[in-house]
């Protein structure tokens, strides 16, 4: 499926989807969001995707919200700028809760929602030139539908600071804050994110989509007996499940798991 605004490429058991409007540094407008909804919807739990990339186009990752629209926007009522709001809310839930690792290639700027992005998949990797910054509040915006996302990556203190500065910060720091994994110079990008793909490939496609799930879960609830109740049946369930049968079996048989032939 390719779109003018959004390309999505199969690869080897991997979706990589583009932002695709690089003219405005990939900033996104209510058809960027409403096309990169319906793409990851697509893709969310699909047998054959193993895994999402998410990238920008051109010198940059993502500008954040396409400022022309926002312009536009403020022009309709409150009820129609509620509704556009909740989509960009969606489109960040739907990512943050993608059955599939999802991984972040980040060049360029990734400010704003596009620094929302980043914080929704579970791995990102920079460039060491990547600049991030909520810019929000220079604009006189405030950074909201993202905020749980960037809070959940970098914490609130961090958060704080950088929401009421919106001031910019290099990789580095990105990755001292948690927002990005690793950090490696532009050019070695894709053969990173190729290791990181190779190492998702070998594993079980069910299972990492109940730990992705279960880390979740698990994240910001008291540690009571319900919760032990319940990460005990989540692994008896997958004890007990033809993938966690297949790779059992598999190590102590010396031979690899089937899953690793598709
Ligand atoms: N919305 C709409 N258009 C945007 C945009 C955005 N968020 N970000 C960049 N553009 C447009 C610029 O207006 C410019 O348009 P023009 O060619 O018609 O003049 C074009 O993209 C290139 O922008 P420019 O600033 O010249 O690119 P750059 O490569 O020097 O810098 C950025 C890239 C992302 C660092 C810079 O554009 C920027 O800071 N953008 C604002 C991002 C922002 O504050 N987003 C938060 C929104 S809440």
């Amino acid at each position: 499926m390719t779109q003018d605004i959004l390309s999505v490429a199969h690869d080897n058991g991997v979706a990589w989807v583009t932002i695709d409007r690089p003219e405005v540094r990939n900033a996104f407008d209510d058809h960027l969001i409403a096309e990169l909804t319906a793409t990851l919807r697509e893709l969310d739990g699909r047998a054959d995707v193993r895994a999402v990339v998410l990238a920008g186009a051109g010198k940059h990752f993502s500008a954040g919200a396409d400022l022309t629209w926002m312009q536009r926007m403020a022009s309709f009522g409150w009820d129609d700028n509620f509704a556009d709001s909740q989509a960009l809310g969606e489109l960040m839930h739907t990512l943050n809760t993608l059955a599939q690792p999802t991984l972040a290639r980040v060049q360029g700027a990734a400010v704003g929602g596009g620094l929302g992005l980043v914080a929704c998949c579970d791995i990102a990797v920079a460039s060491d030139r990547a600049v991030f910054a909520l810019t929000e509040v220079k604009l006189g915006l405030i950074p909201a539908v993202i905020a749980p996302y960037v809070v959940t990556a970098i914490g609130e203190r961090a958060a704080r600071r950088y929401a009421v500065t919106g001031e910019r910060f290099d990789a580095h720091r990105a990755h001292d804050l948690g927002l990005v994994q690793e950090v490696v110079p532009e050019a070695e990008l894709d053969t990173y994110l190729a290791t990181i793909l190779d190492t998702l490939r070998e594993n079980g496609p069910q299972a990492m989509r109940g730990a992705k799930r279960l880390m979740r879960d698990v994240a910001r609830v008291p540690i009571d007996a319900e919760l032990r109740r319940e990460t005990a049946r989540r692994i008896a369930d997958q004890r007990a499940s033809a993938e966690g049968q297949e790779g059992v079996a598999a190590f102590l048989n010396k031979r690899t798991p089937s899953w690793r032939d598709h």
